[in-house]
């Protein structure tokens, strides 16, 4: 099975539904939103002159949200139409941005003249099946003391089904195929049927060795005790931008953040 062809196909499909989806807020985005959440502008800090990598872009609407704070970025994303789309808002908004649509296991020296930061966040490394060879992408493609920063959802998460009860291992090293049905953004109904996605649960230590064998130190990782999208089923918001579960509340993590930096 050609795992990221299922990817690249269901991406493109999805790409059109998450442009119309009240989710992604693209019109107030265009008026001058930052898509960017609290937690990552903070912990990014000063990014202005800063040549960041972005990996799996989506459709730009980060990326772009980097530039416009002052760094010169290069998005990556395995998606035709989420890199179409990218180029599209870039001209748009007249805020300037290189995309590239890749694999980004196909791309092994983005720039010649390599990165400050390489940036990834909420829903990506799930997409990915070898971290040992993500972990080495990143390191071949920043600078001496580079940073790579990401936020991810907790991979604890990934172990509960939709009513809250553990029904898969937080161990998982297998592929799981499921079929695409609706979307985390507004539950559009997807309309191709068969569509695949093939995705990999990565546990926190999986991360952080793979970063740490390929030359990287870890600077921080944080737990939240919530998560900033209403992206899974029975959430409720306890504050502004705060989902937690109803039946667990903030007894459980929910995202994490990391920073590491090139030796
Ligand atoms: C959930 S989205 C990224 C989330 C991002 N924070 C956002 O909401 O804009 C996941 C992205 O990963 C991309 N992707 C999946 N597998 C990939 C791969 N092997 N190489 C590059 N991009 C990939 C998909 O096309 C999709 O755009």
């Amino acid at each position: 099975m050609d795992y990221f062809e299922h990817n690249r196909q269901s991406w493109n499909e999805l790409t059109s539904l998450h442009v119309e989806s009240s989710f992604y807020e693209l019109e107030a985005f265009k008026k001058g939103n930052n898509s960017l959440n609290h937690i990552e502008l903070e912990e990014l800090g000063d990014i202005r002159g800063k040549k960041i990598l972005h990996l799996q872009c989506h459709f730009g609407m980060d990326s772009l949200s980097l530039a416009r704070l002052g760094a010169e970025v290069t998005g990556i994303d395995i998606s035709d139409a989420s890199i179409k789309k990218a180029k599209e808002l870039s001209k748009e908004i007249d805020i300037p941005a290189t995309f590239i649509r890749s694999n980004i296991y196909d791309i092994k020296i983005v720039s010649d003249d390599s990165f400050d930061i390489i940036f990834t966040s909420y829903g990506a490394i799930n997409w990915l099946n070898d971290l040992d060879k993500w972990a080495k992408i990143i390191q071949q493609n920043l600078k001496p003391d580079g940073k790579f920063y990401m936020i991810e959802f907790h991979p604890f998460i990934y172990t509960l089904n939709d009513d809250w009860e553990i029904t898969d291992t937080y161990f998982n090293n297998k592929e799981l195929v499921t079929t695409v049905k609706n979307s985390y953004t507004d539950n559009s109904n997807v309309s191709k049927n068969n569509l695949k996605h093939v995705e990999w649960h990565h546990s926190i230590s999986e991360v952080i060795n793979s970063l740490i064998s390929n030359g990287l130190n870890i600077d921080f990782l944080n737990e939240f005790p919530y998560q900033v999208y209403n992206c899974f089923p029975n959430l409720i918001e306890t504050e502004k931008g705060k989902w937690v579960s109803n039946k667990f509340g903030d007894k459980i993590p929910y995202m994490y953040s990391l920073q590491a930096r090139k030796i």
